[in-house]
């Protein structure tokens, strides 16, 4: 009963074309866009890094993530079942992403936690006068020993109500729990962004913030660092190499359109990032304005100290401030949790056709070991430096690294690309000609190559 016959279940499905797109939005919209990319676009040449990230957008993005698309949608497997189909050696890369996917989902947790307490902040102005302190004592001091047992809560409760609400999706199964909240959180995010946007353009200062965001520094295009960058960028951005887009396209539909879905969340991701590149710079432009001092001298552009410092200083300093905190906050927490869902995902259909247990089973085996280990990871006194660097180097190690092995494998190893083009180009939508090949096997996997020894590179100087 229920579809869940041992060995023979029918796989699961997403009920149409629409659940998939969302849920591949939803993945590829994240922390990323809100607090990595603005940060990113800013420190490598403003407006003129839009030409390398377009590129790596074209050159590397939407190509592996059509790989991505034909391997899970021919294989219809988690990642390493669909590796394991396409050659019975390749199955251990798959493991390599689901790894990659494990220490990804240990630290995301613990930032939607921060943002879903940062939300109920917004209106208690909890931070006081110096949320840099704040987060300090918060979250660093409060985990050392001899903590004081009233900020416990505050810390924990939201962490909990994070793993409970995700398991509860899990597992209810992809239609009805991914595909349902999918629905639900995307156009909400849509909506609260947009509103975040508009008022933030609106603020005193705001177009200072635009300038700084968007002057060109043309010298950035000569220098490799910054098509690094945009490179990493685009990779982590699109959710690619993971499996996650392995996991999501094997519940689609034999006929399903897979080329021109690619291009659509390509584009939407990289546009919600531009918008949050707007909202974020027109956000500091106010504060610099505030402030008295220039935007180029504007700290905590980007990451932890972005969301859980400068925000809360604009969000204090602004008539209306915490409707402006509940749309900021309330978007990174839906952006967060919908990629969240997409990263366990991963996990959980490879743990369910590994040990052939159900979603619900696999949900809550893995979420509650998740739980567990994410609670210890927030506990350390260094939870916030080990954020920082494990994002870095999941980054420009573990993702990069995927990317290479599976472009190599795929292109020059087995010489599947053909193969794989011809079941994308079998199906309506969008015909990849040969340059597609030639994109995944041989441009795509150089400047992978070259990223991932600048990334041992920094890892080990
Ligand atoms: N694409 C997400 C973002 O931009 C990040 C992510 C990576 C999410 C890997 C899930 C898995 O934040």
């Amino acid at each position: 009963k229920g579809g869940s016959v041992e060995g023979h279940a029918p796989r699961e499905q997403w009920s149409g074309q629409l659940g998939f797109v969302l849920a591949a939005i939803g993945s590829a919209v994240g922390l990323g866009n809100i607090w990595r990319f603005p940060g990113v676009a800013y420190e490598n040449g403003g407006g003129a890094f839009l030409i390398p990230y377009l590129v790596a957008l074209l050159t590397a993005g939407i190509p592996i993530l059509l790989l991505d698309y034909s391997i899970g949608h021919r294989f219809r497997g988690s990642a390493p079942t669909a590796f394991r189909r396409l050659h019975r050696r390749a199955e251990p890369l798959g493991w390599f992403q689901v790894g990659v996917s494990c220490v990804i989902i240990l630290y995301y947790t613990v930032i939607i936690a921060w943002s879903a307490s940062y939300l109920v902040f917004s209106f208690t102005r909890a931070w006081g006068d110096d949320p840099g302190a704040f987060l300090e004592t918060e979250y660093l001091q409060a985990t050392k020993p001899g903590i004081s047992l009233d900020v416990v809560p505050q810390v924990l409760v939201p962490l909990v109500l994070v793993w409970v609400v995700t398991i509860a999706i899990l597992a209810l199964g992809v239609q009805k729990g991914v595909e349902r909240a999918n629905k639900v959180f995307i156009p909400l995010l849509l909506v609260m962004f947009l509103g975040l946007v508009i008022r933030a353009v609106t603020l005193d200062g705001a177009m200072d913030g635009l300038n700084a965001f968007f002057t060109p520094d043309w010298s950035a295009l000569s220098d490799p660092g910054v098509w690094i960058a945009a490179y990493s960028q685009i990779f982590f951005s699109l959710s690619i190499a993971f499996g996650i887009m392995i996991t999501y396209s094997s519940y689609l539909k034999r006929r399903a359109n897979l080329t021109s879905t690619g291009f659509v969340v390509g584009f939407a991701n990289s546009s919600f990032e531009l918008l949050a590149g707007i909202g974020v710079f027109a956000a500091l432009g106010f504060m610099a304005f505030q402030t008295g001092v220039d935007v180029s001298e504007v700290e905590n552009i980007a990451g932890v100290t972005l969301a859980f410092v400068a925000f809360p200083q604009i969000i204090s300093m602004m008539p209306g401030g915490p409707v402006f905190g509940v749309l900021f906050f309330g978007s990174l927490t839906l952006a967060g949790l919908t990629s969240l869902l997409s990263i366990l995902q991963v996990v959980s259909a490879a743990v369910q056709e590994k040990l052939g247990i159900t979603p619900r089973q696999a949900a809550l085996r893995i979420g509650g070991v998740a739980a567990v280990l994410s609670i210890a990871l927030f506990s350390t006194t260094t939870a916030l430096f080990l954020l920082d660097t494990m994002d870095k180097y999941i980054n420009e190690v573990g993702v990069v690294g995927s990317a290479v092995v599976m472009t190599l494998v795929l292109g020059l190893v087995l010489r599947r690309l053909g193969e794989q083009r011809a079941h994308l180009n079998d199906r309506p939508g969008l015909r990849l000609g040969a340059w597609w090949s030639v994109l995944v096997g041989v441009v795509a996997p150089a400047v992978l190559a070259f990223m991932l020894v600048q990334g041992i590179r920094s890892l080990l100087g």
